[in-house]
This record gives C-alpha cells, sequence and structure tokens, in this order.
C-alpha cells in the first residue's frame, strides 16, 4: 500500500507511520516538520498546510491518506487534491455535546458543523463543530473513508501528558505507606485507548479500506480499576485516599488536563458518558486492546527515558495541600 500521512512527526500520526512501515508499507508523511522527526523508513513530503499541497504530496497516486487535522479548510483542501485515495480521518469524542450519556456512533448526536477555522484549543465545543465539519468533507469529497473518533489516547510519546500523570505519580509509591489523591469515585467510569493500538487499528481500517464511522476507544472501566492496574503495571502499591469532587473544585482544582489538573477526573454525572463509549463496535470491526498495566508501564519508561517528556497534572506539593485539607474537613461532623 502507498501511504500518505498527513502529520506523522507527533504521537498518533507517527505511531500510525510507524506501525505501517512495519507492515512493508510505502509511508510518506506530509507535515512542516516542525512538531518532531518523521518515523524511520518513511519519507518526509515538506508541506505547511496553509499553504496549497505541492505536487509531491496532490498529483502522486496515494492508496490511502490518514489525517489528523482540525482546521475544517485544511482538511476540504487535502481531500479535494486526493479525491480518490481511501482516507482514514482521525476525530475526535468531542463530537457528540451530549457528554452526560454514553452510546455509539449510531446513537449519539453531534455537534451543528463548524465549518470555518478557528482556535481548536479554545473549548471542547469550538474543536468538536470543527472536527465535525472535517468528517463532512471526507465522507462528501473521498471516494471512500472511515472516521475514527477517539476517546483519551494514551501511551508512549504522548505529548498531551495527560494518562502520563497516572504511571508517574503511581510509580512513586513503591514503599509501603505512600497516600496518592484519586478524585471522585472509585466506581466512576473511564476509558483510555492505547496510542499504539489506535495506530494499528487505523493501518488495519486503510488496508481494508473499511468503510464507516467508529469511536476509537478502549475498555469502560472504573477509575478505582484502571488506577490498581496502572499501579500493577509500574510495579507501586498506593494507598489511594479518594477525595470528593465538591471540595476539590472549591480547591480550584481543574479537571481532565492543564496545570493544577487531576487527568481522567471529570465532573460527574455531566460527563457520565465521555468517557464509557461502546468498544464493541470498534472490536468487531478489527480493533484489539492490549492490557492497561502494559500502556503504564510503557508509558512511564518512555517518560524516564525522555528528557521534556510531557506529563500534566498535579504537583506534589499541591496534591500533599490538598491531602491535608481534606483530611480536616472531612474530620469535621456533619
Ligand atoms: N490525544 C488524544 O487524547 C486525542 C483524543 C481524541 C482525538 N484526538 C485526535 O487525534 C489526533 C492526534 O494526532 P497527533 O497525535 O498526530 O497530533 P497532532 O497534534 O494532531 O499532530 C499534528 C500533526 O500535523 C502536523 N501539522 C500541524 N500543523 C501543520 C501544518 N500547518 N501543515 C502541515 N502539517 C501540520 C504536525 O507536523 P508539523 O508540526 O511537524 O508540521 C503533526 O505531525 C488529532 O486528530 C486529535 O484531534 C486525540
Amino acid at each position: 500500500m502507498r501511504l500518505l500521512v498527513l502529520g506523522g512527526t507527533q504521537f498518533l500520526s507517527r505511531a500510525v507511520a510507524r506501525d505501517a512501515v512495519g507492515r512493508g508499507h510505502q509511508v510518506a508523511c506530509a507535515c512542516r516538520g516542525v512538531s518532531g522527526a518523521v518515523a524511520a523508513g518513511t519519507t518526509h513530503l515538506p508541506w505547511d498546510r496553509t499553504n496549497p499541497g505541492p505536487a509531491s504530496v496532490t498529483e502522486e497516486r496515494w492508496d490511502a491518506v490518514v489525517d489528523v487535522a482540525r482546521l475544517p479548510s485544511q482538511v476540504r483542501t487535502a481531500v479535494a487534491g486526493m479525491p480518490d485515495a481511501h482516507w482514514v480521518f482521525v476525530s475526535t469524542i468531542n463530537v457528540y455535546p451530549d457528554t452526560d450519556v454514553a452510546g455509539t456512533p449510531a446513537t449519539l448526536r453531534l455537534h451543528e458543523p463548524r465549518h470555518t477555522d478557528g482556535d481548536p484549543y479554545e473549548s471542547p465545543e469550538i474543536y468538536g463543530q470543527m472536527k465535525v465539519a472535517c468528517e463532512q468533507a471526507v465522507l462528501r469529497g473521498a471516494a471512500s473513508a472511515t472516521i475514527v473518533r477517539p476517546g483519551l489516547v494514551s501511551g508512549p510519546d504522548d505529548n498531551t501528558g495527560r494518562f502520563t500523570y497516572w504511571p508517574w505519580r503511581l510509580a512513586q509509591a513503591h514503599g509501603a505507606h505512600v497516600e496518592v489523591l484519586a478524585p471522585g469515585r472509585p466506581d466512576d467510569l473511564v476509558q483510555i485507548i492505547d496510542v499504539r493500538d489506535l495506530a494499528s487499528w487505523i493501518v488495519d481500517l486503510a488496508e481494508r479500506r473499511t468503510a464507516g464511522v467508529f469511536d476509537a476507544v478502549g475498555e469502560i472501566v472504573p477509575l478505582g480499576d484502571l488506577l490498581d492496574r496502572v499501579a500493577a503495571g509500574v510495579g507501586a502499591t498506593p494507598e489511594l485516599t479518594w477525595v470528593d469532587q465538591d471540595f476539590l473544585q472549591s480547591r480550584g482544582v481543574q479537571p481532565w488536563a492543564g496545570p493544577r489538573s487531576i487527568p481522567l477526573w471529570l465532573p460527574r454525572p455531566e460527563h457520565d458518558g465521555l468517557v464509557a463509549h461502546d468498544p464493541a463496535p470498534s472490536m468487531a470491526a478489527g480493533l484489539r486492546l492490549r492490557p492497561h498495566a502494559e500502556t503504564a508501564r510503557d508509558t512511564l519508561a518512555w517518560l524516564s527515558s525522555t528528557p521534556g517528556g510531557a506529563r500534566t497534572g498535579l504537583a506534589l506539593e499541591e496534591e500533599a495541600s490538598l491531602l491535608q485539607d481534606w483530611r480536616v474537613a472531612s474530620s469535621r461532623p456533619g
């Protein structure tokens, strides 16, 4: 297969390129090349997508194209230039506005599309609306297409640093009596997908020219179980102290990502559905998932060997101060 990856210098798109090269495909990565190096064995085709695509990209014949863009104008231009390939477009579960309910692409409604470019990092809504427009451009313009909508992607090379917080934090609990703050309730449902499993499935979908729309999500699991699996993966035995979400919110702790945040924590019940999408349709279409402990182990190994590897979440001093205040607050009668 002649595969064109639009991107290829970061996390997921680089993992796709690496996986495809490993299977013996001819792989080119079209991007500026400023976010990192393309995977070994691939060809770098220099392209800044704010300009029209060079002939080396748009006039070549590609069997499949994988695109991870967030801006509708970039996707429209690329699809118009290469309409005959099979497209695998990487979207997001943020295309669904109803974050309180779980479901599948067949049961959940979508945001209205936003066809003009905006800042995808401004809000989950704008990001989701633009991804809907990108999906529509692909579905309307390409000869055949797969849309994959990932939930939280985790694993080595993660430039967002979200899941990475947990292997890093729990790995520090090697000795006895190391207390770790766990957010919300142990039975809050969550899900993650390993970047390598997602990348491998994307290459499968491209090889088979599978048409359809799928959520790219992992096993639905209670947060308490996931943290136990992460701890097992990094060889740690933490003592988790579960801290109520109202308390965390009252102390200005942010959910999900960023400074003073706790990754994998989302306010409930308004986000009960966002990280509990049914993986069954995607597994029926070939998605295979590795154990969470393996993802945790490999993420920690990557972080430990990568100067400047990304990790978001609470600083240790912030966590210690919150635990101290929580002990006081939760010991007060009534
Ligand atoms: N991480 C998650 O948990 C998560 C969850 C849901 C969905 N997703 C989706 O998964 C995908 C992640 O993709 P990714 O890991 O490869 O990261 P990404 O941040 O989407 O990667 C962007 C890629 O596009 C290239 N690029 C950016 N601007 C460009 C431009 N102007 N011209 C040409 N190329 C440009 C970058 O290369 P250069 O900068 O080198 O040019 C890089 O290789 C995205 O579609 C995201 O929406 C992620």
